[in-house]
């Protein structure tokens, strides 16, 4: 099987380097690949990558993610998140390729609390959530077979991330101010890379699982049960903080204005893949700890 990765060095691209790879012959690029394009802002160079490759897998784990950013550049974020993914859908088709895309629960608009199913109404908030339903509806229309999971609250043990801010802030600061009424899944991008390549697997010998799944860790938290969860961790581990347990105060969204609207509800429903796939998605705090042991190992 030869697999073209696009987004290598995101959160879950470079997760997906390392469970890709036993797959067979994989060819991972970023935005800044010299010989072969891998820049979502030229579409030329993306189709002319696809074609002098010609692989049998795209995996696209390149997007324009800063939220809050996206709300005043939304024309390039419509090119990476939409444009792009839809040039490379009618390669795969033009090919007979599978391509496999992320989207977001921000294609919601957040309101109740049931956990979303893939075939509720989409109402995104803000342009990136736009963006990323109009990369899903590109995607199907161009009528490849793909496979396109829309995740929450992505975390990577490399680079930046909410647990490694709140750790800092947490030795620094003697009270922490933390959201509770947005409700998710924190789901780790190694999580995300082991089912994609467990589904890749599977879609290949089952073209009928071509689809649209959703896929977050399992149990559900607000970010002020993430914070708290992972700070009591980092306690247990005997790192001493200057905030005391109960300092970290718990805030509604409105207190924290941002100029991209989140959605409060961000539960996502995961029966459909985990019955299509034969999976059992672990707790979200599972996935935390594991990643927070790591951090905890390499603090000085
Ligand atoms: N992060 C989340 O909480 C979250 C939640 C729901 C869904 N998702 C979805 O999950 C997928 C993976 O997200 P992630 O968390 O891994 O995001 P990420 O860490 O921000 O990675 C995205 C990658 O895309 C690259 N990129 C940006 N502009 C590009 C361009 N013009 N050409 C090529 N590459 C470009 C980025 O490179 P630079 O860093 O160099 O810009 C980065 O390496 C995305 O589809 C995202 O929409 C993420």
């Amino acid at each position: 099987m030869k697999i073209l990765l696009f987004g290598k060095n995101g959160q879950v691209g470079w997760e997906l380097q390392r469970s890709l790879a036993p797959l067979g012959e994989l060819i991972a690029l970023d935005a800044n690949s010299r010989e072969l394009c891998g820049d979502f802002t030229d579409l030329d160079g993306l189709i002319r990558t696809v074609r002098a490759i010609a692989p049998d897998v795209i995996v696209n784990a390149a997007a324009h993610t800063a939220v809050d950013k996206a709300e005043s550049e939304p024309e390039l974020v419509r090119t990476i998140n939409a444009l792009a993914p839809a040039a490379l859908a009618q390669e795969a088709k033009r090919s007979n390729a599978w391509l496999i895309h992320y989207s977001t629960d921000y294609v919601f608009d957040g309101s109740g609390d049931r956990p979303w199913r893939e075939a509720d109404s989409t109402a995104p908030l803000s342009v990136y959530g736009a963006t990323k339903l109009e990369g899903e509806q590109l995607i199907r229309q161009a009528a490849c077979r793909h496979l396109i999971f829309r995740t929450s609250w992505v975390y990577g043990a490399r680079g930046g991330n909410f647990a490694k801010i709140m750790l800092r802030l947490a030795q620094e600061r003697d009270k922490l101010t933390v959201i509770n009424d947005q409700i998710g899944a924190p789901t780790g991008a190694d999580l995300l890379a082991d089912v994609t390549a467990h589904a890749i697997r599977a879609a290949w010998q089952r073209p009928e699982l071509s689809g649209l799944y959703h896929l977050v860790a399992a149990g559900e938290t607000s970010w002020h049960g993430y914070a708290s969860f992972v700070l009591d961790y980092v306690r247990r581990a005997g790192i001493s903080l200057k905030v005391a347990p109960d300092a970290v105060q718990p805030v509604p969204t409105s207190a924290f204005p941002t100029p991209a609207k989140r959605p409060l509800n961000s539960r996502l429903n995961t029966a459909k893949l985990q019955s299509a796939f034969g999976l059992t998605l672990p707790m979200w705090q599972n996935g935390v700890a594991r990643m927070l042991t790591e951090i905890l190992d390499k603090q000085p």
